[in-house]
């Protein structure tokens, strides 16, 4: 059904998932990086160099953007890069909570190829293809179908920099719980949009993501049917800061208060 890179990225997830369920729980190394909330365990190391190796065995020429190894190989704009991140909500696996995934995308020229999500403790696999449409464990999926922002289902997550309310994020946040909206934030930006794009969330946002949080996330979203743009409604590329990802019916006037709030001078505050 899919073409050869979607399938050794699947390989690669799928095997990636095999490494993160059987350390899930253990006891394992947890290291900082840039603040002390940012964690990394020995979990991410493995993961990652066991996708990287499954890739480059199969695509000798292709290139990388790793989340703990940075970028590598051939950076030549005309050849596939993979985006990944080996473990996608460190947090929580550090803490012992079972919400985390792998994210792995190939592009070109910056066209997306595809996107694969995993989560190993649901054994949920989101893959996502270039004009192939989007799937949850071999099941076409779509975004959900509620036009009523009011009674919408949405997730967000909040940059390692919260405390500085980047882009009004706190505002923005607080502003939608006092409508009585439900709000989530799962700790997963990559499962957050794989949520959307099966239709359990009406929409997703958050700020200062990286390539690799989100690369995979924003193909499975626009091929299962919904919108992907900047908190302005601009046109989105993976290296942009913001994200708003939803199922395109109540985009406009998510759009409304993200930008809204992302002003320097808001007329929006609540
Ligand atoms: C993080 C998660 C989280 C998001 C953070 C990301 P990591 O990725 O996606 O949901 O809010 O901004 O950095 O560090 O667990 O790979
Ligand atoms: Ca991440
Ligand atoms: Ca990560």
């Amino acid at each position: 059904m899919f073409n050869e890179i979607t399938n050794i990225a699947i390989k690669a997830a799928l095997d990636a998932g095999k490494i993160l369920k059987e350390g899930f729980g253990t006891s394992f190394e947890i290291s900082s990086k840039e603040g002390k909330n940012n964690l990394v365990t020995e979990y991410d190391k493995k993961s990652e160099a066991l996708i990287i190796d499954t890739i480059k065995s199969n695509f000798p020429n292709h290139y990388f953007l790793a989340e703990e190894s940075g970028a590598s190989g051939i950076t030549n704009s005309d050849e596939v890069q993979w985006i990944i991140d080996p473990l996608d909500g460190t947090v929580n696996f550090a803490h012992n909570l079972p919400i985390f995934s792998i994210s792995i995308a190939a592009h070109k020229n910056n066209e997306l190829l595809c996107g694969i999500i995993y989560q190993p403790i649901l054994d949920e696999l989101f893959v996502a293809e270039s004009g192939k449409g989007s799937y949850l464990n071999n099941k076409k999926i779509s975004v959900s179908n509620n036009e009523d922002f009011d009674s919408s289902f949405l997730v967000t997550g909040f940059p390692y920099n919260v405390n500085l309310n980047p882009c009004g994020c706190i505002d923005t946040f607080v502003d939608i719980i006092k409508q009585g909206i439900p709000v989530r934030r799962l700790g997963s930006a990559a499962l957050d949009l794989a949520y959307v794009a099966c239709g359990r969330f009406d929409g997703f946002w958050e700020i200062n993501l990286n390539p690799w949080d989100v690369a995979a996330g924003a193909i499975l979203v626009q091929e299962a049917g919904g919108s992907v743009t900047q908190y302005d409604n601009s046109t989105y590329s993976i290296t942009d800061n913001s994200i708003l990802a939803t199922n395109g019916k109540i985009h406009p006037r998510t759009v409304e208060l993200l930008a809204c709030y992302c002003d320097p001078n808001p007329k929006c505050r609540v």
